[in-house]
């Protein structure tokens, strides 16, 4: 990791009981949340001012957080369990490499989902080099599956960013017209 960047865990700043510095460090961690601006996609804003925190006490998610020397947030990732829901827009041979071994009428497959990726507005490469923000989380990603499986890596994304995840080894599956986000996968 850059000696400039460091990474929080969300999970360690979620107040562990109801004294007041345990409060006041999940308030903390809270305001530098809501102190983040994606301008491009208004959900992964709001998650980071919303949703983040439930997400992370309920153990539906990990958040991880990037920031620089003096806790200014340069971006964050979220990242869980997911399911990739068998389309017939797959081929046929494909969808057989993404089940990989056994499962053979399986119609859903367990993924890593990668919930949430953004670059807070306004931080240069000088801050946040290209490319780093989404080595750590791929990192992040081994590291879960290194622990407990997995094989695949699942994002459910905007047309916008279908470019910048074929740029990084992720396949266009299909586009969910219940959420109209296109379903992107990676085989780990
Ligand atoms: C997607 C995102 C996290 C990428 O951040 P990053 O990894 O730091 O990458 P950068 O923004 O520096 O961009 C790296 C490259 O990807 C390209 N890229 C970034 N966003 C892109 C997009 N929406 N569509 C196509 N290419 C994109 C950049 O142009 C750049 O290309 P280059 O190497 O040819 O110059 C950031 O653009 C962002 O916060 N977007 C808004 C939130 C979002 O849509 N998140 C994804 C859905 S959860």
């Amino acid at each position: 990791m850059s000696e400039m960047i460091e990474m929080i865990r969300l999970s360690e700043w979620i107040a562990k009981d109801r004294s007041s510095e345990e409060i006041q460090r999940q308030e903390m961690i809270d305001k530098l949340l809501s102190s983040f601006s994606v301008e491009r996609n208004a959900d992964v804003e709001r998650f980071a001012h919303i949703n983040a925190i439930p997400y992370e006490k309920a153990n539906k998610g990990r958040t991880y957080i990037l920031v620089d020397a003096d806790m200014y947030p340069l971006g964050y990732f979220t990242l869980g369990l997911g399911r990739l829901e068998y389309s017939a827009d797959i081929p046929e041979r494909l969808w057989k490499k993404l089940r990989g071994v056994g499962d053979g009428d399986a119609t859903v497959l367990s993924c890593i989902l990668l919930g949430q990726l953004a670059r807070n507005d306004g931080i240069s490469y000088g801050k946040l080099p290209k490319g780093f923000l989404f080595d750590q989380m791929l990192s992040m990603v081994y590291r879960g599956q290194d622990i407990l499986g997995g094989r695949l890596l699942l994002a459910e994304c905007n047309d916008d960013v279908i470019g910048y995840y074929e740029a990084r080894g992720f396949r266009h599956l299909y586009k969910n017209n219940n959420n109209g986000l296109n379903q992107m996968a990676m085989i780990l």
